[in-house]
């Protein structure tokens, strides 16, 4: 869409560029809450030559959201491409459609539903290493078994094997990597690092891995019944091609990194804000009480969890796991009656969104109950979009709620995590949203 009518967003008010260092360098999320109370519905931000405008209309949310065409990824998530590629996180274009046509099914409800014994097997092993009075850090733990879990889904292995181990490590490596470039670089500091070597040689590890796994596959021509082997499966259904060994690599990539962390930091927001919030926590033992009976929790107990499932809603409301998703317009637009010029990064932040007080009573309150009698139907789209929207919408959005859900309900029927006092818990948005310094939690038997 062009168009030259109506006035520019840099006709509206926005902060100006020394505060924009100052205050997004402190705290983004403050900065960004601030910008949407004081300037309006679009807020144009100067940060050198660049300009950025945070919607907070959620018209113009799903606008933007919908339209895969005309508003691109931003460069914040190129910088993750030597890592994962060219996977469905960073394409574009028609190769990106393709990849989701030939992906999404093995995402479908039915499909994953089989890793829900694999979720609870897993997380009752890590309960075999817990104890009554250990103090420990949740978000340690809660990193550890997601990823656990994801390899054992994507390779049908564990972390202790070689394979895996080494991509679990490349995977650190990578993470690490991108906290400590994207602070020097906002820094201004290029220079390069032991650090960056230490990232080059997690990569080349990484691929010789996943190439070798791939490779020995192909081979005995048994592709497997875990992602891989369904990724390695699926064929373009207009030509008949598979994907290659590149692009499996890719996803292979893009499906660990994307789908553990985000995962893990949802759990840990979760038994902080319980642990903040007993009388939530005394609800959800009597769900778990009454509905498992002490059994562990299946699949088919998910639709009879809504307790457990509702404190998982405002969790990912409250301490949204992925605070923002930025869109580039590729062409000059118009958003709200204002003319964007081409190359404009637009802020969408389920931070401020979530956070907003006109569709959330008491917005800063841990209130599970709020998403009661489908209370997220009757929300205006845009409004709550914990796992984005529109056609890039997260594939993985099922696996993970079942995923925290399981793993919720399982703990909790062993253990109350009583936060150590006088902790600081500072949450730092990276990739996504993560305790600076950890959770520190103690064992109590329930
Ligand atoms: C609580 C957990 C999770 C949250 C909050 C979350 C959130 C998101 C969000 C907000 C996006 C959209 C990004 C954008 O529009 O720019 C996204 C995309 C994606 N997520 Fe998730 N995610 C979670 C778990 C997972 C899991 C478990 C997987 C895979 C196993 C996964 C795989 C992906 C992939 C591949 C994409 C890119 C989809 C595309 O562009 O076609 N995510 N996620």
């Amino acid at each position: 869409m062009t168009t030259n009518q109506g006035e520019s967003v840099l006709s509206l008010s926005g902060p100006d560029a020394a505060t924009v260092i100052k205050e997004y360098g402190q705290d983004s999320l403050a900065f960004y809450t601030r910008c949407a109370r004081e300037y309006g519905e679009i807020v144009p931000i100067q940060f050198e030559n660049d300009l950025f405008c945070l919607l907070t209309n959620p018209e113009h949310i799903t606008q933007v959201l919908r339209d895969r065409k005309l508003f691109i990824k931003a460069q914040d998530v190129q910088m993750l491409e030597t890592f994962i590629g060219n996977g469905l996180l960073t394409s574009e274009g028609s190769f990106w459609q393709r990849q989701r046509r030939l992906i999404q099914p093995i995402f479908h409800q039915r499909r994953i539903n089989t890793y829900g014994e694999t979720m609870v097997e897993y997380t009752q092993r890590m309960l075999e290493n817990w104890k009554a009075g250990d103090t420990l850090d949740i978000s340690q733990e809660m990193m550890r078994l997601t990823l656990d879990i994801v390899m054992k889904t994507i390779f049908n292995q564990d972390i202790a094997d070689g394979d895996a181990g080494n991509v679990a490590q490349a995977l650190e490596e990578t993470m690490s990597w991108f906290v400590e470039k994207t602070n020097s670089l906002l820094a201004g500091d290029e220079t390069r690092t032991p650090a960056d070597k230490r990232y080059e040689d997690a990569i080349a590890k990484l691929d010789e891995t996943v190439y070798a796994m791939i490779d020995d596959r192909r081979k005995t021509g048994e592709f497997g019944n875990d992602l891989l082997g369904m990724l390695m499966e699926v064929q373009d259904a207009d030509d008949g091609s598979r994907m290659t060994n590149r692009q499996l690599r890719d996803e292979v990539a893009t499906l660990i990194s994307a789908g553990h962390e985000t995962t893990a930091n949802t759990l840990s927001w979760a038994w902080l804000l319980l642990g903040e919030n007993p009388d939530a926590r005394t609800k959800l033992d009597e769900e778990l009480r009454t509905v498992l009976q002490g059994n562990p929790p299946t699949v088919e107990d998910l639709q009879r969890l809504p307790y457990t499932t509702m404190v998982i809603q405002e969790t990912l409301r409250v301490c949204t796991t992925v605070t923002d998703v930025n869109r580039e317009a590729t062409e000059d637009c118009e958003i709200g009656g204002y003319r964007v010029p081409k190359g404009t990064t637009l802020i969408i932040s389920q931070w401020v969104m979530h956070r907003d007080s006109r569709y959330f009573t008491n917005p800063e309150v841990f209130y599970p109950e709020r998403w009661a009698n489908d209370f997220e139907k009757s929300l205006p789209r845009g409004v709550y979009f914990p796992f984005g929207d529109g056609p890039r919408i997260c594939i993985g959005k099922s696996f993970a709620m079942m995923e925290a859900i399981l793993l919720l309900a399982t703990i909790a029927q062993s253990y109350h995590l009583e936060l150590v006092p006088n902790q600081v818990i500072e949450k730092q948005p990276s990739v996504t949203l993560r305790p600076k310094t950890g959770i520190q939690v103690v064992l109590k038997s329930v």
